[in-house]
């Protein structure tokens, strides 16, 4: 997001939307761009509250809506003006809606910072409003009918910070520098991966997926020191292969256990590798003992999560579910896989199970679960 010189509220009226390589819509110009440094937090909630029915927005505040350069799909950061103070919230249709809230939920539950959400549907009053408001002050309707074509919409309280894909090395060195601010920031990171590990969220820190992560899902907020967990996702893992992925896990956090409590003033593999990776972020070395902040955080995470509640999980799940319209990606969230990773997280520091094993007692537990239930 970088700062326009363009008046604020100005209003482009040139066409300036062309299509990108891959036949997505896209600007060539965007319309409104703001200062995000002024924006508030928009929404006063109480702390840790997640809510799927916040208090409506007054949609015919909007004065500029901007869509975000980065993001598959993107979103739109979207400019209100109320009694003379500036707020933003960030809309987005995701594709995946149950699956970014559910995980969204999660995060919050487990103590990391992630935005508050809501969900709206598109055929409400409120949906209406927002997507006629956005039309008005948009010059570009393919652009804003692109983002939001869904039949339910997240808004997001939108938040002051970098993400890692942005973030200049001097702005995170000065923030990572200062006294207790690295050992702090190390350990969110921990805790982070630990927590995509958990919902195998292949999009961002990547403890177990093939790939190097992506840095743009997760934001520093350098005056608070804090990490936060942007775009959320849980990718279940169909019945025939959860076993398998389970091994892969149990062998991933063993190793770091085992490390912790045999050498624990040696790196182990897999949280040097997020060292590395996160190095290759922000484009500087972070110093040889932060892999031991790392873990530490990773395995305080796996610790919390353990003590989960498999009927926390379903209650969460139960409320998404009744969302009226359906939400689309419901299906990303399975209570096999949940149980079955809660299982892992609780049991692997204690001994050495197989993935089998752990699917096995989480399917028991859930037939148990279910009939304590009815
Ligand atoms: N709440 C927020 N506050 C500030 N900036 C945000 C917020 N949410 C998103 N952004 C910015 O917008 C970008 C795109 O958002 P997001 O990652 O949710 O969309 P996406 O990658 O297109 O989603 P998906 O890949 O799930 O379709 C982020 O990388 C970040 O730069
Ligand atoms: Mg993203």
């Amino acid at each position: 997001m970088d700062s326009s010189p363009k008046q604020q509220g100005a209003v482009d009226t040139s066409p300036t939307y062309t299509k990108d390589e891959n036949g997505k819509w896209v600007s060539l110009e965007q319309e409104h761009k703001f200062k995000f440094d002024f924006a508030l937090p928009p929404l006063q909630l109480p702390p840790n509250a997640v809510q799927l029915v916040m208090p409506s927005i007054d949609w015919s505040k909007v004065v500029g809506v901007q869509r975000s350069s980065a993001g598959s799909v993107g979103v739109f950061f979207v400019h209100l003006k109320h009694e003379g103070t500036d707020r933003a919230v960030v809309i987005k249709a995701s594709s995946d809606l149950a699956g970014e809230l559910f995980s969204t939920m999660l995060a919050l539950k487990l103590g990391i910072p992630a935005p508050f959400v809501k969900v709206v549907s598109r055929a409400s009053d409120e949906g209406k409003a927002l997507y006629q408001r956005c039309l008005d002050v948009h010059t570009n309707p393919v652009e804003v009918e692109s983002v939001l074509c869904k039949k339910t919409i997240l808004i997001r309280e939108y938040l002051q910070g970098k993400t890692l894909d942005s973030i200049r090395s001097e702005a995170f060195r000065d923030c990572i520098n200062l006294p207790l601010r690295r050992e702090s920031l190390l350990r969110q990171v921990g805790e982070v991966a630990a927590f995509d590990l958990l919902l195998n969220n292949i999009d961002r820190m990547p403890l177990a997926a093939d790939n190097r992560g992506n840095p743009a899902n997760i934001m520093l907020d350098c005056e608070q020191g804090r990490l936060i967990a942007l775009d959320n996702g849980i990718c279940s893992i169909n019945k025939e292969n959860v076993a398998s992925y389970l091994d892969k896990c149990a062998g991933i956090l063993r190793s770091i256990f085992v490390a912790q409590e045999k050498f624990p003033d040696m790196a182990d593999a897999h949280t040097k590798y997020l060292q590395e990776v996160l190095e290759g972020w922000t484009g500087i070395c972070l110093g040889d003992d932060s892999f031991k902040y790392i873990r530490e955080g990773l395995l305080d995470l796996v610790s919390r999560a353990g003590q989960l509640k498999t009927s926390t999980l379903m209650e969460m799940k139960a409320d998404l579910e009744a969302f009226d319209p359906d939400m689309i990606g419901l299906h990303t969230i399975q209570d096999y896989f949940l149980e079955a990773m809660l299982l892992l997280f609780r049991e692997v520091p204690l001994h050495d199970v197989s993935g089998e094993e752990i699917l096995e007692k989480a399917l028991q537990n859930l037939d148990e679960h279910d009939a304590s239930a009815t």
